[in-house]
């Protein structure tokens, strides 16, 4: 540990973090963490420490760290042109050829690709374009979005609107009055335990289809949610989820959007989730996995439907009052075509699809017994580990426990790092995609040890 270290207190002094309990960082009550460098799914911090990061950064450095193709694409890609703008039909090679290499990528029916730069921005790019969809079509008054409580889709106005966590709400006067939140559909999570699956989406779609009735079809614009629920508790579907809400959609002609930060690009073991579970969007966005997080960049997918309304918009208009400097900035163009390129080439998709269910039973194996576990979960090498306090009757920890932070707590001192989800004492584990069977046994032999040492 370095001691009177100036960055340290410059950390303290000047660095606004997100998402931190910032008066306890300021105050020197929480350690800082300068990490320094990392090598495919380990990183190293300032005092020379070696973690196994068993989150990929904010689970988006889907490639593992340090990846040389990737560094050269982009330190090429600066060395030629570094900047140019998207507006008025602009583009670069680099921001071509990814938009082409994404369509190729993605479901059936897309169409175009509009690049951001990160997953909030993504999505207030789409709920403009569902509401300028549904000017150009007349109808002003279809405007409202439906997103699904413990859904994430950002911290922005309307996109920490649409996320469906409390925290994202408290004392930021959020949601907005456009936004609508219905059932999560979180299986484990359900009020009525007598419930069978198949019930449980039954009572899912009704309580949608009752919310679009309460409001009023004509009043509804769009309906938003991640293939599997992520930062809300990383959840798959129940089976039958997906088939049982999108005919409610189509039948009130409310767009759906998959939001695919997360599970865009192999996440779940398929390139997209939007086909792993039978989703037929109209809009996707993509994010983290696009570039690994190399550069920033994020995309909004929208299909031929959508795609026709906003060229009928333009033409009636003139152009599309929307746009950001950076909207496809070269850099992480090259970025995301490398990216793209090594997730082929290293079968990361195919390895996600083998090594998550390994993942899993290495967590069953090493904690399946303990009293207090209540699921073990998930799809691809998006996993979670739910606690209970009672594991008959389901009954869950006092949050002022902190048992989800005491786990990850135990399991950094064993040298991985996991992430307690903000809700529940649930904990997610999203590697990097090329994450080895060796590299799961670590994980689960670390969690062994963080539950033993949690609950002794
Ligand atoms: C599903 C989903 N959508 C959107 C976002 C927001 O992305 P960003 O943090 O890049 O703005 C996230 C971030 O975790 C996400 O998980």
């Amino acid at each position: 540990m370095l001691t009177n270290d100036q960055l340290a207190l410059w950390d303290r002094e000047t660095f606004f973090h997100a998402s931190t309990h910032l008066a306890a960082h300021a105050r020197g009550e929480t350690p800082s963490r300068i990490i320094t460098g990392g090598e495919g799914v380990w990183i190293e911090d300032r005092d020379g420490r070696r973690l196994l990061d068993a989150f990929a950064g904010l689970y988006c450095v889907n490639v593992g760290y340090g990846r040389r193709e990737i560094i050269e694409a982009i330190t090429e890609q600066a060395r030629e042109l570094a900047y140019y703008h998207a507006y008025v039909g602009h583009g670069t090679e680099a921001s071509i050829t990814l938009a082409r290499m994404i369509l190729d990528r993605a479901p059936a029916g897309m169409s175009k690709v509009y690049f951001g730069l990160g997953g909030s921005d993504a999505n207030e790019t789409n709920v403009k374009l569902v509401w300028y969809f549904n000017n150009i079509l007349g109808r002003p008054e279809k405007k409202k979005i439906i997103s699904r409580w413990r859904g994430y889709h950002g911290s922005g106005l309307m996109t920490g609107s649409l996320t469906g966590l409390k925290a994202f709400h408290a004392k930021f006067d959020l949601p907005l009055p456009q936004v609508l939140h219905t059932e999560a559909p979180y299986y484990f999570r359900r009020k009525d335990l007598a419930q069978s699956e198949a019930e449980f989406v039954a009572h899912c779609a009704a309580a949608l289809e009752a919310l679009i009735e309460r409001e009023g079809a004509d009043t509804i614009a769009a309906f938003i949610g991640e293939p599997a629920l992520g930062t809300g508790g990383l959840v798959p579907p129940p089976a039958g989820y997906w088939e049982a809400i999108q005919p409610i959609l189509k039948k009130h002609d409310i767009l759906l959007i998959a939001d695919e930060v997360v599970s865009g690009f192999g996440r779940l073991g398929a390139m997209f989730g939007s086909d792993h579970y039978g989703i037929r969007p109209d809009i996707i966005t993509i994010a983290k996995g696009l570039t690994s997080a190399y550069a920033p960049l994020s995309g909004s997918i929208v299909n031929d439907r959508v795609w026709a309304v906003l060229e009928r918009g333009t033409d009636e208009n003139g152009p599309i009052g929307h746009g950001w400097t950076y909207s496809a900035h070269p850099l992480g163009a090259a970025a995301g075509i490398a990216n793209l390129e090594l997730v082929d080439k290293l079968e990361l998709v195919k390895n996600a699809r083998e090594t998550g269910p390994y993942l899993r039973d290495a967590f069953t194996r090493a904690i399946g017994a303990h009293p207090n576990l209540g699921e073990i979960r998930g799809e691809g090498l998006l996993c979670a580990v739910e606690f209970v306090e009672d594991r008959d009757t389901r009954t869950f920890f006092d949050p002022a426990a902190r048992i989800g932070a005491r786990v990850t707590g135990a399991l950094l001192a064993e040298g991985v790092i996991a992430r307690a989800m903000p809700e529940g004492d649930i904990i997610g584990f999203a590697p990097p995609l090329c994450l080895t069977r060796d590299e799961a046994d670590r994980i689960a032999g670390a969690l062994g040890k963080a539950v033993a040492a949690t609950f002794n």
